[in-house]
């Protein structure tokens, strides 16, 4: 099914709530006010804590898998806030039980934490220089398991590479804050076996990429 947003609300506030606002304006504020990704990274822990904690704020639709997934596996990814110039965006990822992720990169500081079911997750370090851009060689760097209300943050090159598992009964929801579009630029997907790299874009289960004609 299709869950396009309706009226050409694909930009702004797609779920637009107190809970996701408070989240987003801190965001903003902070980008402006710390030029260093790490400490406004970890300057945001708190809002992005209280999302966390929250409840009601998500609307059903949002926190279920999704067939037609761009991402496989009948993997949802809700866009919940974009901002139209790419900058940053909040999104809920549904992983159905016992699915995984392929092993992907998100090229954007962030922040992603578990709002409903467990995750494992696995990351990688590259052992490559990165200058072949078909192909790269990844170690495993190190796993965890992510529970309701834990998260975890992302400075590239520094754990941005990562696969994620559900090993909960139920589906898991997890909340991304990027700073990009990350559903619609161009990332990896990485095969360790082979170590070939292969571009994807996910795009969003319930809104279109600026490039991306209305009947996707
Ligand atoms: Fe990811």
């Amino acid at each position: 099914m299709c869950n396009l947003a309706h009226h050409g609300n694909e930009f702004g506030f797609l779920v637009d709530v107190p809970e996701i606002r408070g989240l987003i304006d801190e965001t903003h504020r902070l980008t402006a006010a710390i030029p260093d990704a790490r400490k406004r990274v970890d300057a945001l822990r708190p809002a992005f804590a209280r999302l966390l904690a929250a409840d009601g704020w998500l609307p059903k639709e949002y926190g279920e898998p999704d067939l037609e997934s761009g991402m496989g596996g009948g993997i949802g990814q809700y866009a919940l806030y974009r901002a139209e110039d790419g900058s940053l965006c909040l999104f809920s990822l549904v992983i159905p039980p016992g699915t995984q992720t392929p092993i992907h990169d998100h090229l954007a500081w962030g922040l992603i934490g578990v709002y409903r079911g467990v995750q494992d997750e696995t990351v990688y370090q590259r052992l490559d220089d990165g200058g072949d851009e078909s192909r790269a060689t990844l170690e495993v760097a190190r796993q965890q398991t992510v529970r309701h209300g834990e998260f975890y943050t992302l400075l590239p090159p520094l754990d941005d590479i990562h696969y994620v598992k559900t090993v909960s009964e139920m589906p898991s929801i997890s909340i991304h804050l990027l700073a990009n579009d990350t559903a619609c630029v161009t990332r990896h997907r990485f095969n360790t076996e082979t170590g070939i790299v292969t571009p994807f874009r996910s795009g969003y289960s319930n809104a279109r990429c600026p490039d991306q004609s209305p009947d996707h």
